[in-house]
């Protein structure tokens, strides 16, 4: 068994009067695809930003490559990719430019830059102003920029939501050939069971701050015709109501 690129123990946070995450653990290993699904609500975004060093948990511990984030900032921040749930970009610069800066965060150049626009699929966009891009284009650009860094951990908190079949299906075959091609291990939050089954080896189901059930995506499959399903028996509900 190797390392695991990720660890998280028993980790809590809240905000005010929410507790949104109420002790998790999860371990992820080298080159696995990780799906976090659940409602609205349920402390994905929560996770997965602790995860990234973008909030701190109230107790419990996060290691990536065995080292937590305090003092090793720097050199955390070059093993991961990340997209956000909403991602902002600026509107007046063309999506070569874009790159280009992201690229040159990381002493990165023009030759770069075009590997990320064949595998993001952004050929003939590649001189387009930002702002005039469609939605499933400027997720492809979010997943770009995640990937500039040839990162060893990607985190995409919900690249799908709100794209249309065709652009999800374009998203999933980015990140299909990624699984394909190389080592990097992933988390993916979603709305989407479907998502989650066909790109995911490992599944999570979250909801109120809790993982209600984990498993290779095999072993959930085996109990259930669908995540979906499996999700009802779950919870009693769908995931959209
Ligand atoms: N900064 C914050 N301040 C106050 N409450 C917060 C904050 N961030 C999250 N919460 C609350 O924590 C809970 C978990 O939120 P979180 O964003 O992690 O859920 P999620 O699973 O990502 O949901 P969604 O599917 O809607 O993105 C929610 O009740 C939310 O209102
Ligand atoms: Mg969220």
């Amino acid at each position: 068994m190797p390392d695991p690129v990720i660890e998280v123990k028993n980790v809590w946070k809240s905000f005010k009067t929410v507790q949104a995450v109420k002790g998790i653990s999860l371990t992820i290993p080298r080159g696995q695809f990780i799906a976090l699904l659940g409602p609205n609500g349920a402390g994905k975004t929560t996770l997965v930003e602790m995860i990234e060093g973008i909030q701190k948990p109230d107790s419990g511990e996060i290691t990536i490559m065995g080292k937590h984030w305090k003092g090793n900032e720097d050199e955390l921040h070059r093993m991961i990719g990340l997209s956000l749930q909403e991602t902002r970009f600026i509107d007046k610069l063309r999506v070569n430019e874009t790159l280009g800066l992201f690229a040159s965060f990381f002493n990165l150049g023009r030759e770069r830059v075009n590997e990320i626009i064949k595998i993001a699929g952004l050929e003939e966009k590649r001189k387009s102003l930002v702002v005039n891009l469609s939605g499933g284009q400027r997720q492809r650009l979010a997943i770009g920029i995640a990937l500039i860094n040839t990162p060893l951990i990607l985190l995409l908190d919900e690249p799908t939501t709100g794209l249309d079949p065709n652009a999800r299906r374009e998203i999933w075959e980015i990140l299909k050939r990624l699984k394909r091609e190389s080592e990097t291990s992933m988390i993916l939050t979603t709305h989407y069971m479907e998502e989650a089954e066909k790109l995911c080896d490992y599944v999570v189901i979250m909801d109120n701050g809790i993982i209600l059930r984990e498993g290779t995506t095999e072993q959930l499959l085996a109990e259930a015709r669908n995540l979906d399903d499996l999700f009802v028996s779950l919870t009693g509900r769908r995931i959209y109501e």
